[in-house]
């Protein structure tokens, strides 16, 4: 007897060996003289078919067998006469987990993702959850492969932070300091001299400033990490804790960043074409169900893996901030906010951009400086930054970057602007009065990432346990 998880049986086990395989019940279906019961352990979207014939199991046992029940069946592996290729011939059945049918929440039918969200303890016992966690994890292997087949090193930077790196003060604050009572200064402030770590701290909204202190010294470096932001922004974009990945690369400008992104970006999604190509198959029908539900004019003219296909086949459309504002201003469609030069895109212009005008990945460049976060290069011009944002279809910005201020004064002049006070970036700027150079980086939002690749719309249903506003349940 072999004990043998389902991606194993179903790919390798031989007809007529004696199996015992574990798993969840997806459904059993009974008829006069046989029970199917689809067992699914998830290491992989296929069940495997279990099929019981009269009398081979106690009728007590088999009343027990109901979704969400953990079994573990022995049986023989038989070649099958259904659309699967093996089933098991249920010789004994062992239930390990009972689940009452009167109070289990998964049914098999269809449950709406915002009764999914509530149930996020069994969520991944679903089809469609399933596929994104194993796909989740096989992007975020692949990031590590990336960066170590192209000699970077993966550096560890702090989730406790002392300074606001994009300097937008949408911090959690970490304190041990009683709630209630706080040691007050002599000026009636809360004394955070008497706090933890004797100053006020927070979690990091990213690991950038430390990591171009990495890469001052080890030349290309990234992280991979999760960052936090208090931004009260209930979309289906936006988590208040999300994992990044920052590449920082010494001697590297803003078109060296832009192609890395680029290379990077095509080489995940080709990643998950080639490796999760079942769960991408499942993934693919599923959206195009969704897609039938949408009226004409809203649906999606590419089904999911053509998208994905499209991506990598496609060059990024290049352009500066200041040429798509033209774009934008030529547009026949009506938009909600305004465009001028200067203002914030909002994510109707960065969609026309990249859905309607250009039709594919838009890389902007060049953004007005006071728009952007204080350690973004200036330009000659003086009124733009060396930024660049990725952006693609779907979603929006999936990365935003830029080629870093390395000149000390003008530095220091940006972080004053931006009202950053010099004692908290103090070794940041330090960099630039030993040994500075030119260097460039980016972020990539890796829920972003997996909601493109799954093909999902709410950036809540690609994280296992999502944190938004009033919700930390789990
Ligand atoms: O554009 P952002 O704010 O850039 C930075 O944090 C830089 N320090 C990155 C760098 O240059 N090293 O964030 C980077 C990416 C965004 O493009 C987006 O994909 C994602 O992080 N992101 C979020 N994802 C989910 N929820 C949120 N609240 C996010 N905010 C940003
Ligand atoms: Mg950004």
């Amino acid at each position: 007897m072999k004990k043998i998880f389902i991606q194993q049986l179903i790919a390798e086990a031989k007809i007529d060996s004696n199996v015992i395989v574990r798993g969840w019940v997806r459904t059993k279906r009974s008829s006069k003289n046989v029970t199917f019961i689809n067992l699914n352990d998830g290491t992989t979207i296929h069940n495997i078919q279990c099929v019981v014939e009269g009398g081979q199991i106690d009728e007590t046992i088999l009343a027990k067998i109901n979704t969400g029940a953990c079994l573990e069946i022995q049986g023989k592996l038989i070649a099958s006469q259904g659309a699967q290729s093996v089933e098991v011939a249920v010789q004994s059945v062992n239930i390990l987990g009972e689940a009452d049918p009167e109070k289990y929440p998964i049914q098999p039918k269809k449950h709406s993702f915002e009764f999914l969200r509530e149930k996020a303890h069994l969520r991944p016992r679903t089809n469609t959850f399933g596929a994104i966690l194993r796909i989740r994890h096989a992007l975020a292997f692949a990031i590590h492969k990336y960066f170590n087949d192209n000699g970077f090193y993966y550096l560890h930077t702090p989730i406790i932070t002392g300074s606001d790196a994009e300097g937008a003060g949408e911090m959690f604050r970490v304190t041990t300091l009683d709630a209630q009572n706080p040691p007050k200064t002599e000026e009636g402030k809360v004394d955070y001299a008497q706090d933890f770590f004797g100053k006020e701290t927070n979690l990091t909204v990213s690991g950038q400033l430390e990591g171009e202190l990495g890469a001052l010294a080890l030349s290309k470096i990234y992280t991979f990490g999760p960052t936090f932001r208090a931004e009260n922004s209930n979309t289906s974009r936006h988590l208040a804790e999300f994992w990044m990945i920052e590449p920082e690369v010494a001697f590297n400008d803003l078109q060296d960043n832009m192609d890395l992104a680029e290379d990077f970006l095509k080489y995940l999604i080709r990643y998950a074409l080639e490796n999760c190509k079942d769960d991408l198959e499942f993934l693919d029908k599923r959206f195009a169900e969704e897609e039938k539900q949408k009226p004409t004019q809203e649906r999606s003219e590419f089904g999911l893996l053509d998208k994905l296909r499209f991506c990598i086949e496609n060059n990024f459309q290049r352009m500066t901030y200041t040429d798509a504002i033209e774009v934008l201003k030529n547009a026949k469609k009506k938009f909600q906010f305004p465009v001028d030069w200067g203002t914030d895109l909002q994510s109707e212009h960065e969609r026309y951009l990249v859905e309607k005008h250009f039709k594919k990945p838009v890389i902007l460049t060049d953004y007005p400086e006071h728009i952007k976060a204080f350690y973004m290069k200036l330009s000659e011009d003086g009124k733009t930054v060396r930024a660049m944002d990725v952006l693609f279809p779907g979603i929006g910005e999936i990365i935003g970057g830029s080629q870093r201020e390395e000149n000390y004064d003008k530095l220091k002049k940006r972080a004053h602007q931006f009202g950053i006070e010099e004692e908290s970036i103090w070794w940041y700027l330090e960099t630039r009065q030993f040994g500075t150079c030119p260097h460039a980086g980016f972020g990539l939002g890796f829920e972003r990432l997996v909601l493109f690749v799954t093909g999902m719309t709410n950036i809540r249903d690609v994280i296992p346990f999502p944190r938004y506003p009033k919700s930390a349940e789990f």
